[in-house]
Order: C-alpha cells, then structure tokens, then sequence
C-alpha cells in the first residue's frame, strides 16, 4: 500500500519533526494538535527551523518553501479525512493517546493506517481503542526526527504483515534505519536508556557529583553526544518521568522506580528545554 499522505496529531516536538521528515520526503502532511492554534505554532516552529538551515546554507530558500508548501495546519481533526497513514505524537499517557484515536479513527477511510509515536505504552493495548487493530502499529521516531537515523518499528499482538511492510517501507523512504521490536514496555531504546537516565537523577538526588559533572563524566567517559540530564531536559522530563512509570508498572521491578527528584521537577513544572528549565536553566 503506497503512503502518499499522512496525519500527524501532536504538534509538539515529536510530531512536528515527523511532519518535517515527511514532507521533506515529499509526502503531503497535515498537522493536528488540541487546537487550531497550537497545530498552527507547530508549523511555524517547523518554519523557523526550516529558516535556519537556510542561513546555514543546507537549503536553499526555495526548499524551505517547497517543504512548507506540502505541510496543512489542521483546523481539527476532520482536515485528517484522506490521510493513507496517521502518526500520534500526543502526551505519553495511555487514556489520552486512547480518546484520541477514537475520535481520530471515523474522520479515516477504512484502509487508513493509524501509528503511534509513543514511547512506552503498548501498542496492542492502543489497538484496542480502534476498530482496526491489524492496522495499527507503533512507528517510534527519535528526537529530533529530522536528524537521528532510527525508528522503532513495534508490531502489536494484532499487527499484520501488510501493516509492518508498509510502514517500514515508508520509514526507509523517510531515510530512516528501522529495527522491529516486539510490544513490550519501552520496546529497545527507552528499556535502555530511560534506566540510565533514572540512575543519572538518583546519582544527583545522592549528591554523588553536580549535575555538570554527572553529565560530563558521561559524555566524555562513555563518548556520549550528550550527558542524561542534559538529554533528560531535552526529551521533556514529563517524557521521561511517564515512560518510567510504564516501565515500574509494567515490568514490576524496583529497579525502574522513577527518581523522586524526577517527579519533583515535573511537579515543579520544570519540564526541561521545553518549559525554559529542568535540571538546566534554558532562558
Ligand atoms: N532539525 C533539523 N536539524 C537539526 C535539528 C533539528 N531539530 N537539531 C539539530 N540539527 C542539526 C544541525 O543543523 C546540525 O547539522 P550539521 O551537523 O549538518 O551542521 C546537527 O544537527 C548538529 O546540531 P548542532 O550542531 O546544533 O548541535 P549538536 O552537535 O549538539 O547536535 C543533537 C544536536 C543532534 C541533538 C546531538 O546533541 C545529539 O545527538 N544528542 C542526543 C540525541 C538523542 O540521544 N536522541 C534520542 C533521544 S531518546 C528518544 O528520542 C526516544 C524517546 O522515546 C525518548
Ligand atoms: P510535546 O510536549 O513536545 O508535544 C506534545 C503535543 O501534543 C503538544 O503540542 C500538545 O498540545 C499535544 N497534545 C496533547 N494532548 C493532545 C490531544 N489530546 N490531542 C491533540 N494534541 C494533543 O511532546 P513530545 O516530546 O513531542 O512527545 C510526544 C510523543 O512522542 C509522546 O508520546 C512521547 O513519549 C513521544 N516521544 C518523545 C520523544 C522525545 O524525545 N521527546 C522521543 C520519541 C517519542
């Protein structure tokens, strides 16, 4: 099944660097968030990115042009009818990503596919929400979109093969390297690394060291390209905070209990780069 259109619902950081991929790619993209405004900050946020690797000299003005041309700001969810695939890039939260892909599913044709971009929460338990569980698959993008080379590709228990073909055929027409995971809590990278990103706040909340110095000894010890808070701070500790959650949960072991001193800054609001301040000041 040939993919030439494609919804993506959550403007945020996510979704608005997969709209970017796609139409850079040449798909047709239309942006939906919670409201017209914000899928409309979405694209401008895609604009302004797009303008500076213009003044970088990567692209030439026309491209960003040819590339903004192709991406619609969605009025509602209504502008995502004629979609051939709809990628999910909402808040990690099982009952929200749920709400939504029933309100999504009937403003679809039946063939539609419905992917999530979520990090952690099972797809075959957001199939469940919809009508069409054998289309329905995890397609997990890395951030940024427009620059890491993976996706995660998450067959649920009710995937079918048609479903993973196409989709792993379009992540390769998007540039990407794709690896298949089987549905489990975090699927590979975030049962790899939101450990490791854990263990970097509880080194903190200890005193083991500054958070620079944490960071530091990461990042040139281990030739990381950045240290985990610092990393942290740049998913969104809210991100991070949810995917441990699942993890705990789901999994079962203390090993994945989430750092009180990652709850407090999410508690305290401070979400990282996004919000201005997480275990960094971003102003
Ligand atoms: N859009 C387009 N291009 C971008 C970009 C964006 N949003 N952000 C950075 N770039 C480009 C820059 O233009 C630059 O290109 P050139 O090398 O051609 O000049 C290149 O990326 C490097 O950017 P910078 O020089 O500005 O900064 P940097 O060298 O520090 O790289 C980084 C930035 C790519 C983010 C790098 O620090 C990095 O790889 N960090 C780790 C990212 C990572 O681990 N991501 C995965 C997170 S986990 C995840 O995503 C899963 C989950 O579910 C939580
Ligand atoms: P974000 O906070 O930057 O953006 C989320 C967007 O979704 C916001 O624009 C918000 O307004 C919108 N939204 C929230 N609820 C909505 C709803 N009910 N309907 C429509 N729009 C809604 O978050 P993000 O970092 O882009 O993460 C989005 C998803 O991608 C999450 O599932 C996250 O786990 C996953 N993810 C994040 C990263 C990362 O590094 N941040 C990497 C891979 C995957």
């Amino acid at each position: 099944m040939a993919i030439e259109r494609v919804a993506v619902i959550g403007a945020g950081q996510m979704g608005g660097g997969i709209a970017q991929v796609a139409a850079q790619a040449g798909l047709s993209v239309v942006l939906a968030d919670a409201t017209p405004e914000l899928a409309a900050r979405g694209l401008s946020r895609i604009a302004a990115g797009l303008g500076k690797l213009v003044e970088k000299g990567k692209l030439p003005a026309s491209g960003r042009e040819a590339v903004l041309a192709r991406i619609e700001a969605a009025p509602g969810l209504e502008a995502c009818a004629g979609a051939d695939l709809a990628i999910e890039a909402i808040v990690e939260k099982e009952d929200a990503k749920r709400e939504l892909f029933q309100r999504l599913e009937p403003h679809l044709g039946p063939r539609a596919i419905l992917a999530s971009n979520t990090s952690s929460i099972s797809i075959t338990a957001l199939a469940a929400a919809t009508r069409r569980p054998d289309r329905f698959i995890g397609m997990h993008f890395m951030n940024p979109p427009p620059v890491m080379q993976l996706v995660e590709v998450i067959r649920g228990l009710q995937t079918s093969d048609e479903t993973w073909a196409a989709v792993t055929t379009l992540a390769k027409r998007l540039g990407k390297v794709t690896v298949t995971s089987r549905d489990v809590p975090g699927f590979i990278v975030n049962r790899v690394l939101i450990p490791l990103i854990n263990e970097a706040c509880f080194a903190l909340q200890e005193g083991l060291a500054s958070a620079e110095d944490i960071d530091t000894a990461v990042k040139l010890g281990l030739n990381h390209p950045m240290g985990p808070l610092t990393l942290a701070d740049f998913i969104g500790l809210d991100t991070c905070l949810y995917i441990a959650e699942v993890l705990h949960r789901e999994l079962g072991e203390d090993k994945y209990r989430p750092a009180a001193l990652l709850r407090q800054h999410v508690a305290a609001g401070w979400l990282g780069r996004k919000a201005g301040r997480g275990f960094y000041r971003y102003d």
